[in-house]
């Protein structure tokens, strides 16, 4: 054949194929979610294979471990005991909870590991929902909007980075900012979850955490799957609100959303490659029925192509250990 330009010439050696590829992916680009528990154990979780509720201690020792492999930053969510849960989700800023005794535990042993939390009520919550649920069953808006101040600047004296709220309440940004600079944290971040889809995808962390609404669902504040434009209209507020981070949340079956997101801000911007995407890889893994080592790695470089700076992922720590 006639033919003067071949692209299979980029790729004809390992070598070549180093000083063309467009996209990295580094132990620096990943966010650990370390899940927590009260007491000394450490408890393997059954929705989520390889995952575990950690103890304190073996909380600072898992992070540890990730930090050393290169891991930037963790993200902490804890399952709260029962008779902790209240419809008013007040435990959630208490300064001797569950999370900020962490903050303390893993600011102090790993100083220069990022702490991430998240602020949601969900875990403190009787009613299972991330806000304030009224009496006729409605999530509460703007009440919900003030507990989750009290709970960022919980987390914030505890010795919290960053700040992730992941409710999807209205107005939450403008609010957490103005809190947290009114008490002299200007410097917590905000990571938003931005575009954070009503997606079945969650069921494992649900699972994981006792965290399931005990009545209805989160659609009428998490978004619609089917809608892409409105991404765009929640990633406009949250930049105007102050957010230092966008997130699109889950990652894989939304790479359309970041790379939306991704031409319309300049702001970084992360993905969460949620709880069912990870159960989904683990058990065709396990099943043998895929590689696992390999799928890790194709969707993690998939989601940092379609433009996430950053990727929460439960994988964080295992990929991190193989990546050389
Ligand atoms: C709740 C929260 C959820 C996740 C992170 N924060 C669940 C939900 O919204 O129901 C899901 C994470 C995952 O599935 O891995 N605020």
């Amino acid at each position: 054949m006639n033919l003067p330009i071949r692209p299979r010439r980029n790729r004809q050696s390992s070598a070549m194929r180093d000083l063309v590829r467009e996209t990295d992916l580094n132990p620096g680009h990943l966010i650990y979610p370390l899940f927590l528990q009260e007491g000394g154990e450490n408890t393997p979780i059954a929705s989520m294979p390889g995952c575990t509720r950690w103890s304190l201690d073996g909380l600072v020792k898992e992070a540890g471990e990730a930090h050393a492999l290169g891991v930037p930053a963790v993200v902490l969510f804890p399952r709260i005991p029962d008779e902790l849960k209240t419809r008013d989700a007040a435990a959630c800023f208490a300064d001797d909870g569950l999370v900020p005794r962490a903050i303390r535990a893993l600011k102090s042993a790993h100083p220069t590991l990022t702490i991430i939390t998240d602020v949601a009520l969900d875990p403190y919550n009787s009613d299972g929902h991330d806000g304030l649920v009224a009496d006729d069953g409605r999530i509460l808006n703007d009440e919900t909007v003030a507990v989750l101040c009290q709970q960022a600047l919980c987390h914030a004296r505890a010795g919290a980075d960053m700040v992730s709220p992941s409710d999807m309440m209205d107005g939450r940004v403008a609010a957490l900012r103005e809190a947290l600079d009114a008490a002299g944290f200007q410097a917590v971040s905000i990571m938003s979850y931005t575009a954070k889809y009503a997606s079945a995808y969650y069921g494992p962390f649900r699972g994981a955490l006792d965290s399931a609404p005990k009545a209805g669902d989160k659609k009428t504040y998490q978004m619609d799957p089917a809608n892409a434009r409105e991404a765009l209209r929640e990633a406009a507020l949250d930049e105007a609100e102050g957010a230092d981070i966008l997130m699109v949340k889950p990652a894989g079956p939304y790479l359309d959303i970041i790379a939306k997101i991704r031409a319309a801000t300049t702001l970084p911007i992360a993905a969460y490659q949620v709880s069912g995407e990870y159960l989904m890889i683990k058990s065709a893994s396990a099943a043998g029925w895929l590689d696992e080592a390999k799928i890790v790695h194709e969707s993690l470089i998939g989601i940092r192509r379609a433009g996430a700076d950053m990727i929460l992922t439960y994988f964080a720590k295992q990929w991190s250990a193989s990546w050389r």
